[in-house]
């Protein structure tokens, strides 16, 4: 299948590559889960402290890479701002607008404007339903009525995301994982939004056809100027894609800025670590010479984050200052504009920071010792 894209004449836009305005607005977003125990009367014993202070925004037409571990808050953060999910502080701004606590009916206006891509699209989608059914089914519940009619529209929505318009009655079943995942871009498309969450829309794919639909997702942003928020648990797989990326650790935000920054000027030793496992990573300043970082132990509990620093049980620079401060997400010295960091003690701005692997895991390199004999 190609990964070409061609595009309705009417629907290009040229103003997809200078996001000037602000679209989406996070400040200080906080999603914390109770936690219940107790017997015989169950009762609040704490909570999962999913999300943290989060600050964030998505410039109209702007694709914004969140990424971190697995657990770190990404799909809650996404949740909360498409408002399938009711924050527990913080606020959200759509377009100017305070949307954090907005009603169905006062979300009625932006409802249709923010869209979601998920991550397993055979599960997003209705078995029962056929692909015209689905795509269609957002138009009739807006109410939406395009020139030429519904299933006019749905033909050309297959056709934009690479499809055979003549497919409109097959089943989701019919389909592979990729066309699967083209039918659910297909039908984020079909309301014309201005912002679309893809909480890992490819993570679920074969490798070879990840390429294909990160592709597809990229035109659709630069062609139709749609802001994308894009989500993935690394930074390989939105290099290509976005003009800037948030790294996420435990809840909170620990680094943002724009990709050059981010792939090639790094500051927080944990986006030092999750470069260090991108494999190639094409960087401006030094191509070569990466170290290797392997993060000890697995991600604390957000139920009980570390104090300070989230990230001090794992850092090879943590000192006593990040136990007791938390470090605010900041632009600090040698930073370019809007690129801020989480740190009391950052790296140098370069990938090559250290000349010698840091492995922090004895288990891992005794398991890679017991394999090379
Ligand atoms: N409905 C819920 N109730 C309680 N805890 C939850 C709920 N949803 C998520 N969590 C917890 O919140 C934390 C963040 O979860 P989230 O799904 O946002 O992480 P993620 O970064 O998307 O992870 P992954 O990469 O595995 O998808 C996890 O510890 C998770 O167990
Ligand atoms: S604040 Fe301290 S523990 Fe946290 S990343 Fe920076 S050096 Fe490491
Ligand atoms: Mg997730």
């Amino acid at each position: 299948m190609s990964d070409d894209v061609t595009l309705p004449a009417q629907q290009g836009s040229a103003s997809a590559s200078a996001p000037s305005e602000v679209l989406l607005k996070v400040a200080g977003l906080t999603k914390h889960f109770p936690v219940y125990g107790g017997f015989p009367i169950k009762r609040k014993v704490g909570a999962v402290q999913a999300v943290d202070d989060v600050d964030l925004t998505v410039g109209a037409g702007e694709s914004v890479g969140l990424v971190g571990e697995s657990g770190c808050g990404k799909s809650t953060t996404g949740r909360l701002i498409t408002r399938l999910m009711e924050p527990t502080g913080g606020r959200i701004e759509y377009a100017g607008r305070d949307i954090t606590h907005a009603s169905r009916r006062q979300l009625a206006p932006v409802r249709s404007e923010i869209q979601m891509i998920f991550q397993d699209p055979y599960s997003s989608l209705n078995p029962r339903q056929t692909v015209g059914t689905i795509i269609k089914s957002p138009m009739e519940v807006n109410g939406i009525n395009p020139k030429g009619g519904r299933d006019t529209k749905v033909r050309e929505l297959l056709e934009l995301v690479g499809l055979n318009p003549e497919h409109f009655n097959r089943f989701p079943h019919e389909f592979s994982g990729g066309q699967r995942q083209r039918i659910g871009v297909a039908r984020a498309l079909a309301l014309n939004p201005k912002l679309i969450v893809a909480d890992e829309p490819v993570s679920a794919l074969d490798v070879s056809i990840q390429a294909q639909v990160v592709n597809l997702l990229q035109k659709v942003q630069q062609e139709l100027g749609i802001a994308f928020l894009f989500i993935a648990h690394d930074l390989a797989v939105v290099r290509h894609f976005s003009q800037r990326v948030a790294v996420m650790y435990l809840g909170k935000v620990v680094e943002v800025g724009d990709r050059v920054s981010i792939y090639s000027r790094p500051r927080h030793p944990y986006t030092h670590a999750l470069l260090s496992a991108v494999p190639e990573v094409s960087t401006i300043d030094e191509p070569e010479d990466r170290e290797r970082i392997r993060l000890a132990g697995d991600v604390p509990s957000p139920i009980l984050p570390p104090s300070g620093c989230r990230f001090r049980t794992r850092c090879w620079k943590a000192q006593d200052k990040c136990a007791s401060e938390v470090p605010p997400l900041v632009r600090i010295d040698g930073n370019h504009e809007g690129h801020l960091t989480a740190c009391h003690f950052p790296e140098q701005p370069t990938t090559a920071a250290r000349d010698e692997d840091i492995v922090l895991d004895p288990a891992l390199t005794a398991l890679e010792d017991t394999g090379k004999d």
